[in-house]
C-alpha cells in the first residue's frame, strides 16, 4: 500500500520554526485524523505536504510511495495524486463550475502528458462525478463559489475529489466555521470516497466531524510534533479531557 511518509520534518516561516521534527505516515487505504490545539502547526503541515512556497523545509523528508518529494513543486505533487481541499475557497464570478472543473481536469491530464478531454467525454465524467458527490446537475452552470453557502462550497470540494480521484486527500477543517449541513456533506464525502483507492488526512478539532467519520488512526499534534497516536478512542478522550494531559505528558517526557 502506497504511503505518504514524513520523517523528522522541520519547517520554518520567516525564520520562525513551526514544525520541529515531525514524523507521520499516512497510508493510502486508511482514514487518518490529525488533531491538536490551535497553533500546534496542523495547517502548516498540510501546506508543506502540498509544497506551499512560503514554507522552508530546513531538515527532514517527505516522500510519497517511496519517492522523495521534499523539493517537488506543487504541480508535481498534485500530479502524483496529493490533493488538498481548500479551507477558504475563492469565488470566481464569471467562471462556471463546469468550466473550472474542465480546467483542473485538463491541467491534471496535461501534467501526465495526456490530451485535453473532448467536451463530450468531459460531460460524461462530470455527470458521473456529480452523481457520486450527490450534487444536482444544475450546479455545474453556476459561477464558482459565487454566493455558495458553506455546505455548497464543501460540495464543490467533493466534486473535485470525485473528478480528480486523488491518492490522498487532505482536508483541513480546523478554522472554518462549518455548520452542521456542511459537516454532514464533508463526512458523507469522506465516507464515500475514502477506501482502498483513496486515503485521507482529516485535520480537525471538531470532534463532531470525527463522530460522523470513523478514523482508522488518530494522530495528536502538539507544538510542531506528533506526540501521540492511537485509535478512535483518542477522539473521545480529547473531547472529554481536552489537551491539558497531552501537554503534561510531553513535558514529563522532556
Ligand atoms: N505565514 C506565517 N507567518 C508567521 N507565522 C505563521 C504563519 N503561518 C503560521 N504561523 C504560525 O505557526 C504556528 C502554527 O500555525 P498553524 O499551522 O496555523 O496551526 P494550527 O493549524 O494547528 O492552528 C502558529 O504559531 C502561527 O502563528
Ligand atoms: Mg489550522
Amino acid at each position: 500500500m502506497a504511503e505518504l511518509e514524513i520523517k523528522n520534518l522541520h519547517v520554518s516561516v520567516e525564520e520562525k520554526e513551526i514544525l520541529k521534527g515531525l514524523d507521520l505516515t499516512v497510508e493510502k487505504g486508511r482514514i487518518h485524523a490529525l488533531m491538536g490545539p490551535n497553533g500546534s502547526g496542523k495547517s502548516t503541515l498540510a501546506n508543506v505536504i502540498m509544497g506551499h512556497p512560503a514554507l522552508e523545509v530546513t531538515e527532514g523528508t517527505i516522500s510519497w510511495d517511496g519517492e522523495d518529494i521534499t523539493d517537488a513543486g506543487p504541480d508535481e505533487r498534485a500530479q502524483l495524486g496529493l490533493f488538498m481541499a481548500f479551507q477558504y475557497p475563492v469565488a470566481i464570478p464569471g467562471v462556471a463550475v463546469s468550466k473550472y472543473l474542465r480546467m483542473i481536469l485538463n491541467a491534471q491530464r496535461e501534467a501526465r502528458g495526456e490530451q485535453p478531454l473532448k467536451i463530450k467525454d468531459f460531460a460524461a465524467q462530470a455527470r458521473e462525478a456529480m452523481d457520486l458527490a450527490n450534487i444536482p446537475q444544475d450546479f455545474s452552470s453556476r459561477y464558482l463559489n459565487d454566493g455558495f453557502s458553506g455546505g455548497e462550497k464543501k460540495r464543490m470540494e467533493l466534486l473535485q475529489l470525485a473528478l480528480l480521484k486523488p491518492q490522498i486527500a487532505i482536508l483541513d477543517e480546523t478554522d472554518s466555521g462549518l455548520d452542521i449541513d456542511a459537516l454532514r456533506t464533508v463526512a458523507d464525502g469522506i465516507n464515500k470516497f475514502a477506501g482502498p483507492d483513496m486515503g485521507a488526512l482529516v485535520i480537525t478539532h471538531y470532534q463532531r466531524l470525527l463522530h460522523m467519520v470513523e478514523p482508522d488512526v488518530v494522530h495528536v499534534m502538539f507544538e510542531g510534533r506528533i506526540v501521540k497516536e492511537g485509535g478512535k478512542e483518542l477522539v473521545d478522550q480529547l473531547e472529554a479531557e481536552g489537551y491539558g494531559w497531552i501537554k503534561e505528558e510531553v513535558e514529563a517526557a522532556a
